[in-house]
């Protein structure tokens, strides 16, 4: 009797040192989140500070029916301009935009989405909005009533050195964690000060690397080929994010926008559609879904993609997948089509090996030593090798 009275309280003791230590803990917000890059939508890119509770329900609408639910997209997410004015005990309430935030988050959840919500570590946000400086707690609470499961904190107004910088992000980790809700928390500081070495520290399960992407394929080549180099920094729980999608949103081609898809998929990117799916064509939802290819962002190993082969504006990139395949992209940056060739002794292939077309959706055979593409100017050929 004693013996296991004894044991019932060592256990007990242990429950609430689990509790506690949870609580308490200086890591991403919970263990289980963001173990995949996050997959969803965020109201930026096309409806910038437009954006409407009606626009939000219609996304999450079009997700929960086109088939973007059933391929990972799962955050929806209100980016800047939703908010009012703080009242007399400090409260931020929504603008007339979104009469009713709870109820909005509420039907979100009813479509088996999460939802996601936007502040700035500074006193306005970047649209010019009030900001969570001074608040943290007080917004954090709230958004945890709301239902709020994913934060972007936008750097925006804030002032101050790294070591500021670090201190309000971690301010605002802590009072997520209080809030006992699993968040998200997504950093976007545009990758300054190195922010991939100290994101994960802060409880960062995703940040910013660049300043703002645009729907133009020269500024979209930019920023995603140009994160060669950080993939050490990535990996479950913790993401390098190059900015959300602009496909569909109609200033790019369709070799381009696959060329955004597949190359966001070998970053192990956040996956944040930005158009406005509710007017979507069907070719853009096919990019957006196509499993093979979303099955490559969301391989289960969690490693970023790097170059192997550059020559002059093509380059053959690699992501190491968690069954021993690879997936390879072939990018053309030029301005007509080229041949582009991946040696399997650089993307760590034996001399042989089976090659699957994903874009094209074909088995293409057993081939030796090395595969060639004929890529399209500004495209890409992806394909699985193993
Ligand atoms: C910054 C961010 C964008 C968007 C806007 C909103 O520019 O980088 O992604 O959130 O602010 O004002």
């Amino acid at each position: 009797m004693r013996m296991s009275l004894s044991s019932t309280m060592i256990r007990a003791v242990w429950v609430v040192f689990l509790l506690f230590g949870s609580v308490s803990s200086g890591l991403a917000q919970g263990e289980g989140l963001a173990r995949t890059p996050p997959m969803g939508w965020n109201s930026w890119n096309h409806f910038e500070c437009k954006v409407t509770e009606a626009d939000v329900r219609s996304a999450a609408d079009a997700i929960a029916t086109n088939g973007m639910r059933a391929a990972g997209y799962l955050y929806v997410n209100i980016d800047d301009c939703w908010q009012g004015k703080r009242d007399d005990q400090g409260v931020l309430h929504p603008n007339e935009k979104f009469p009713d935030m709870k109820k909005l988050a509420d039907y979100v959840h009813s479509k088996g989405l999460k939802i996601g919500i936007y502040s700035s570590p500074g006193p306005k946000t970047c649209a010019g909005f009030e900001g969570s400086f001074g608040h943290e707690e007080q917004d954090a609470r709230m958004y945890g009533e709301w239902g709020i499961d994913y934060l972007k904190y936008d750097y925006c107004s804030f002032q101050g050195d790294v070591d500021a910088q670090i201190a309000a992000y971690r301010k605002m980790h802590e009072a997520l964690l209080k809030t006992g809700r699993p968040i998200v928390f997504s950093l976007c500081q545009y990758g300054m000060d190195r922010v991939w070495s100290w994101g994960p520290g802060v409880g960062g399960n995703l940040w910013r690397t660049t300043d703002d992407i645009s729907d133009d394929y020269d500024r979209m080549a930019y920023i995603g080929f140009g994160q060669e180099g950080l993939d050490r920094f990535a990996g479950p729980g913790h993401w390098n994010d190059p900015d959300m999608l602009e496909i569909g949103n109609g200033k790019m081609n369709h070799d381009e926008y696959l060329t955004h898809m597949s190359l966001w998929c070998i970053l192990a990117a956040p996956l944040l559609a930005g158009n406005d799916l509710s007017k979507m064509t069907a070719e853009t939802l096919e990019i957006l879904t196509n499993p093979e290819v979303v099955a490559i962002d969301q391989d289960q190993a969690g490693i970023q993609g790097y170059p192997v082969a550059q020559e002059g504006p093509l380059a053959v990139w690699v992501k190491p997948l968690w069954d021993g395949g690879k997936a390879v992209g072939l990018f053309n940056r030029g301005e007509s089509a080229m041949p582009v060739t991946a040696h399997f002794r650089d993307i760590g292939i034996g001399d042989q090996a089976s090659v699957r077309d994903l874009w094209a959706k074909r088995d293409l055979g057993v081939v030796q030593n090395r595969f060639t593409a004929v890529v399209p100017k500004h495209g890409v050929v992806l394909v699985k090798v193993r």
